[in-house]
């Protein structure tokens, strides 16, 4: 079975249950600040399974886009990647454990053709008042797991979500498939992460939201989110031990084979995972910098380089290795990547340009403190040379490690950590000398009431839609008022909102950073804020935890935390097509 083949059985098969299927979304989410990328299935419907109805009904299905960078440093093992693709199927309010569970069972066994005596299943335990789940395991054994293949487990394997940091969440069932690998020791089972039990599916009941509090309400409705990685079940039904083996990946490994002089299995697994996230990161309009998601795709798109260097593959031939992955692997499941194969060339290359610079001027840097170093006897970098190539030269200090090595030289990873260490204190210091700065002009209020106009821009924007951008601003010790366009006075409803998300903002306590920057990486990092050249060639960018970046020239506060309460006070109009708000910080 292909991937494709595999991907179309599974929604065929939820459109026989009744299921209605919907399409992918981008793996930048749309309209939801909590997360850098889409992690699940469910992410772009948090809101229907809170309880808004949806407009294709009560049961859907789809395949998602989906990037986890949290387990970058496990790519290059047999299972782990950071893009991959999430079939799943949903029940909002409607079926529950019973149905959900049986449907499991029938596709795995009678669609896809899996031995049902290899398959595991696991369920919550139970915790406070959440009782074991013995209502999920009594399916199980209905459909026809034994009970000896049932494991329960706690809140850490079986209980999922919420995606960020609040929202839908219950205990899940997960269903794993044994390898037939040895078991590592005699307690070897679904919970151990040794490879022998690999999970190829996820079904979790979401009964609950998670609050801002950290509280766990009840939702309106029972909820069923499911999610089957695409990927790793391919290679289980292509009999591979690894994703890298499948025809997803193949083509792409013996390229990067064919052009390395010395080979080695780790770091081609690492180009290839990274190269494909990239991909798709930049079909969804991500551009490499040095922010939020666009660090994120710079950080994928050198670490793929330094690897294909590793393995003496020439960076130049990075844009052969992102055409055979489209030409050979891509197309036919994603044809956007054929459509926009000239953007994506374009702006890996790019990168890769500049990486290559600052790391040609490193290693000439290197090369002249290596060959000093040795002129003086001795085999070892100082530390501060080490720290100049990091601070100047933009290296890593493992890449140092590497490079030395590789040079018959040892260097003081402790004198790089001190140095490391003051250097942070001192631009922290900074900072603080900076932030003192500004606020001899500005009093402790009108900084916190700064800070609150870019919460309550964001805000806006996220309750009233994109087009509601400033269009002016004024500030006092006592009040903000802020001009924005929006067609129509504001609702209490979407007052309310408003005012919640901004203190929601502030109960969260987020950090806010200062970056300069030149307008064009500030355009391309997409901060908002007037682009006008009034604003001379670099600009500040401040940006508050994962919620607003601004083009703006400060003074904030650098948490958000103490600001106190925010209130609406006035709602009014100022010309067709421009509203005001006057607010207020309680403390
Ligand atoms: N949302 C669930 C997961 O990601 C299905 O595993």
């Amino acid at each position: 079975m292909t991937a494709f083949e595999l991907r179309r059985k599974y929604i065929e098969f939820f459109k026989e249950h009744g299921h209605k299927e919907i399409p992918s979304s981008p793996v930048v989410p749309e309209n939801d600040p909590t997360v850098l990328f889409t992690t699940a299935g469910m992410h772009p419907l948090v809101p229907y399974l809170l309880g808004e109805p949806h407009p294709e009904g009560k049961r859907l299905t789809d395949y998602q886009k989906c990037i986890r960078t949290g387990d970058i440093e496990d790519v290059g093992d047999n299972s782990h990647l950071t893009f991959f693709e999430m079939l799943g199927n949903w029940s909002l309010g409607d079926y529950f454990k019973d149905e959900s569970i049986h449907m499991s069972y029938e596709l795995l066994d009678k669609v896809l053709g899996f031995d049902m005596n290899k398959i595991s299943v696991t369920c919550f335990e139970g915790e406070g008042d959440i009782p074991r789940d013995d209502e999920a395991a009594s399916y199980w054994v209905d459909a026809g797991i034994p009970k000896e293949r049932i494991y329960f487990l706690g809140r850490k394997h079986n209980w999922w979500g919420p995606a960020g940091e609040t929202g839908p969440c219950g205990p899940d069932t997960e269903i794993f498939y044994d390898t037939g690998k040895e078991p590592c020791s005699p307690n070897c089972d679904p919970s151990c992460s040794c490879g022998k039990y690999l999970e190829i599916w996820n079904n979790v009941f979401m009964q609950y939201n998670k609050t801002k509090e950290g509280k766990y309400e009840p939702l309106k409705q029972k909820n069923v989110d499911t999610g089957m990685g695409l990927e790793r079940v391919i290679g289980l039904l292509e009999g591979k031990n690894s994703v890298y083996e499948t025809e997803l990946f193949e083509a792409e490994i013996s390229k990067i084979k064919e052009l390395s002089k010395v080979y080695n299995e780790q770091s081609a697994r690492i180009i290839a995972d990274h190269l494909r996230t990239s991909i798709f990161m930049i079909i969804d309009g991500v551009r490499p910098s040095n922010v939020d998601q666009g660090y994120i795709l710079r950080r994928l798109l050198r670490r793929a380089i330094r690897h294909m260097r590793k393995i003496e593959l020439d960076a130049n031939l990075v844009n052969i290795l992102v055409e055979t992955f489209i030409d050979k692997a891509l197309y036919e499941m994603y044809p956007e990547t054929t459509k926009n194969k000239e953007t994506i060339i374009e702006v890996i290359v790019q990168e890769k340009d500049k990486f290559i610079k600052t790391l040609e001027n490193g290693e000439k840097e290197f090369n002249k403190n290596a060959q000093k170093a040795k002129e003086e006897g001795t085999n070892k970098l100082s530390g501060e040379v080490v720290f100049r190539l990091y601070d100047t030269f933009g290296f890593p200090p493992e890449m140092t490690l590497e490079l030395a090595n590789e040079n018959g030289l040892t260097f003081d990873m402790e004198e790089f950590n001190k140095l490391f260490k003051e250097h942070q204190d001192k631009s922290r210091a900074g900072a603080e000398q900076k932030f003192k700065g500004g606020l001899a002009d500005h009093s402790e209020q009108t900084t916190a009431y700064h800070t609150a106009t870019h919460l309550l821009h964001k805000a806006l924007q996220i309750v009233l839609g994109p087009h509601a951008t400033q269009k002016g601003s004024n500030l006092t010790a006592e009040r903000l008022r802020f001009d924005f366009a929006n067609p129509a006075k504001l609702t209490p409803e979407e007052l309310k909102k408003v005012e919640d998300i901004v203190n929601e903002q502030i109960q969260r306590d987020l950090k806010v950073t200062c970056e300069e920057m030149s307008l064009d990486e500030a355009r391309e990092s997409g901060a908002t804020g007037l682009f006008e050249n009034k604003y001379g060639e670099k600009v500040k960018v401040y940006t508050i935890g994962d919620f607003s970046k601004e083009i703006c020239g400060g003074p904030h506060v650098e948490h958000t935390g103490d600001m106190g309460h925010f209130k609406i006070i006035k709602e009014e109009a100022v010309s067709s097509g421009i509203r005001r708000i006057k607010a207020i910080l309680e403390k």
